[in-house]
């Protein structure tokens, strides 16, 4: 497996870093105030899973599954949700994890249905950002890195529903998705 990947553009060690740095954001920011965290599967499974070890406040946690992407490397600009959440986001303070925003369309689409769904604040922490790739008016608050425009696999992310566990964000090699 690791030998399809071009390059690493982002080490397991930075990205465990991160995690810590966001993770001391979040417990001071949502300290006594037991947010729901809800993550947006499948890609945010292991950024979740890290991030949140390293939050030392009480919170809940849920999880929304939806799909735009259908394993492929272009979203098709309609999102569907595959799995709702169980809680009620009505007068919560949601704070949404995503591994990557790219066009923005799943996240404009879920901050939308929060609203409509009343939630009290409703924050966005993603791993990654691809600035060059947005079409929907959409911005986290918080950021871990920025990537180019490149299509990228690991930690989460998939090209047709593999690497995401890799422990690291890296470039497929050209040959692998027939370019
Ligand atoms: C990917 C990724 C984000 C979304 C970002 O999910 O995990 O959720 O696309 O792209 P966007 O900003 O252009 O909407 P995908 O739909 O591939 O589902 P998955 O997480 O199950 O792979
Ligand atoms: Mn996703
Ligand atoms: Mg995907």
């Amino acid at each position: 497996m690791h030998n399809e990947i071009e390059k690493i553009l982002i080490s397991q060690e930075e990205i465990q870093e991160k995690c810590q740095e966001i993770g001391a954001q979040l417990t001071e920011e949502y300290d006594g105030r037991f947010p729901l965290v809800i993550g947006v599967l499948k890609g945010a499974m292991p950024f979740m899973g890290d991030l949140l070890k390293r939050v030392e406040t009480h919170l809940e946690m849920d999880f929304m599954d939806v799909s735009s992407y259908n394993g492929g490397m272009k979203s098709t600009g309609e999102v569907k949700i595959v799995k709702d959440l169980d809680t009620q986001v009505e007068g919560r303070d949601l704070l949404i994890i995503e591994d990557i925003i790219d066009s923005g369309l799943t996240l404009s689409y879920l901050v939308d249905l929060f609203k409509y769904r009343k939630a009290k604040s409703i924050r966005i922490v993603t791993l990654l950002d691809k600035p060059t790739g947005r079409s929907a008016n959409i911005k986290a608050d918080i950021i871990g890195f920025e990537v180019p425009d490149e299509f990228v696999v690991g930690y989460g992310l998939d090209y047709e529903e593999k690497y995401r566990n890799l422990p690291y964000i890296g470039v497929l090699k050209p040959e692998v998705y027939g370019g």
